[in-house]
């Protein structure tokens, strides 16, 4: 008879808390990251533990063993009650990252509780996902307006040809505009809201404080749009299910602007840097009018959400080359996966011709970023990259792309800054008119402050 491969952990199998583990988050991460996935994989294999902030973490770097995380739910959960280490009391009291954690809503919820919230945002969404209804219209001619302000302010104060930083006079500002926009806020919320989502997702050393006042602003605009309903997605998540309590939808607001928000801006940001730095596909995908595709192929490069949010292992498992206890923790990285799609570029996964649908940049398995979420993202980015290459007759990186600045987390790797040199097309906007300048301006010395 066959023997039954065991069920728990080997006892003699190493345990995560008592493996020597190396910090991830180091000056090499944040220069080269895809150098550190390297050398992990080389070390480890698929998984290798890694400390982040001091606590050990398993960070899944193979692409099949992403995927296995991500679709298979009843193994790997997102319900952070399920760490052990957590449940244990053994977490610093001041880990950066706990804060976010705690905020009890969609992403870190499980099953029925988790399709029921899904499927509020998914309602409440869906009128803005196409342009045959009113908001979806209005959506997306506001994204357009926004983005050829933008270029016109930028032409008002630095002329026809000149340098410009495309993160903080174009993309910041453009996005919390959106936000503001599609939540239904006004725009004054927007400003230190950016920098309070920074200081959570890359855990600074004030991510409590910061979380909190984010959360106290959405849960302020939720009791705004109760008492005031608009056609905005808050006002509508409240007509999906009136059930929910101001803390709820606030603690819902908050998830989703950090989607909107960072994680948008950096798709812009990150698809405005393949084409800029050459990548010869990106390029011929933006030229043959195919923004989708060049999107595609940037987050194949550079994926905004580089590790994705933990996940706890229900049960003894074994994956990669180690057991994982249950109670685990373990963090998918689509960053490190990508690189086993790219290796095999000569392999009949990723060739020229191949769908960069692979990439797990929009996630995947039940916790996939929403369809309606998804269209609106790629509108968004499609949207801003769309108007700047139709507005730039050129644009040039003003710094060689290895001495770009990046801000590098345990979640998100984006740009700092995208300084580039244009020339704006003669037929580019030139007058946005008085008002919508003096709150451009506006929008853009907050950033060019915080940022
Ligand atoms: C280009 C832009 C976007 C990218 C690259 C992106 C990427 C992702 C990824 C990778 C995940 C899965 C994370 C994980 O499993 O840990 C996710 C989930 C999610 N995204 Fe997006 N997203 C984008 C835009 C948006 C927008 C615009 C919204 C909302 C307005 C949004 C709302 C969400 C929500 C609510 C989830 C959690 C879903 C769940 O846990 O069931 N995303 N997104």
């Amino acid at each position: 008879m066959e023997a039954q491969p065991p069920t728990t952990a080997p006892a003699d199998s190493p345990d995560l808390a008592s493996l020597p583990v190396q910090p991830l988050l180091t000056a090499e991460f944040d220069a080269d990251p895809g150098a550190v996935y390297r050398r992990l994989r080389r070390t480890y294999g698929p998984v290798a533990p890694v400390g982040l902030l001091g606590v050990p973490v398993w960070l899944v770097l193979g692409y099949r063993e992403v995927l296995e995380v991500l679709r298979n739910e009843g193994q790997w959960r997102r319900d952070v009650r399920y760490w052990r280490a957590r449940a244990q009391g053994r977490l610093p009291a001041d880990w950066p990252l706990l804060a976010g954690y705690e905020v009890r809503q969609t992403m870190f919820m499980d099953e029925e509780e988790h399709q029921t919230a899904r499927r509020t945002l998914h309602t409440a969404l869906r009128p803005f996902q196409d342009a045959e209804t009113p908001e979806g219209w209005e959506l997306r001619s506001a994204v357009s307006r926004y983005a050829d302000d933008l270029v016109a302010l930028l032409a008002a104060e630095s002329g026809p040809s000149g340098f410009a930083d495309l993160g903080a006079q174009y993309t910041r500002p453009l996005l919390l505009l959106v936000t503001a926009k599609l939540f239904g806020c006004p725009v004054g919320l927007g400003d230190a809201l950016v920098m309070d989502l920074w200081r959570m997702l890359d855990g600074g050393p004030d991510a409590g404080p910061a979380t909190a006042r984010a959360l106290a602003a959405f849960t302020r605009l939720a009791t705004h749009r109760r008492a005031l309903p608009g056609d905005d997605l808050t006002s509508y998540m409240l007509l999906a299910d009136p059930g929910l309590t101001d803390e709820q939808l606030g603690r819902e607001l908050f998830m989703n602007a950090v989607y909107l928000n960072d994680i948008t801006g950096n798709m812009v940001l990150n698809t405005l840097l393949e084409v800029l730095r050459g990548n010869a596909t990106v390029r011929r995908s933006l030229s043959a009018g195919q923004l989708g595709e060049t999107v595609d192929r940037a987050a194949l490069a550079n994926p905004p959400v580089a590790n994705m949010c933990f996940r706890f292992a229900a049960r003894d498992v074994r994956l990669g080359d180690f057991w994982i206890r249950r109670g685990d923790i373990v963090s998918p990285s689509a960053a490190a996966a990508h690189q086993d799609l790219l290796a095999i570029g000569s392999s009949p996964l990723v060739g020229s011709a191949v769908s960069t649908h692979a990439h797990l940049g929009w996630g995947g398995g039940p916790h996939q970023c929403p369809g309606a979420a998804r269209e609106l993202g790629t509108l968004i980015v499609t949207t801003a990259v769309g108007r700047i290459f139709d507005h730039f007759a050129g644009a040039e990186l003003t710094l060689p792309p290895d001495q770009l600045p990046w801000r590098s987390g345990p979640v998100v790797r984006g740009l700092r800054v995208l300084p580039v040199r244009y020339e704006l097309t003669p037929a580019a906007p030139v007058n946005s008119g008085s008002q919508a300048k003096g709150l451009l301006a506006a929008l853009r010395r907050l950033m060019l402050r915080t940022g």
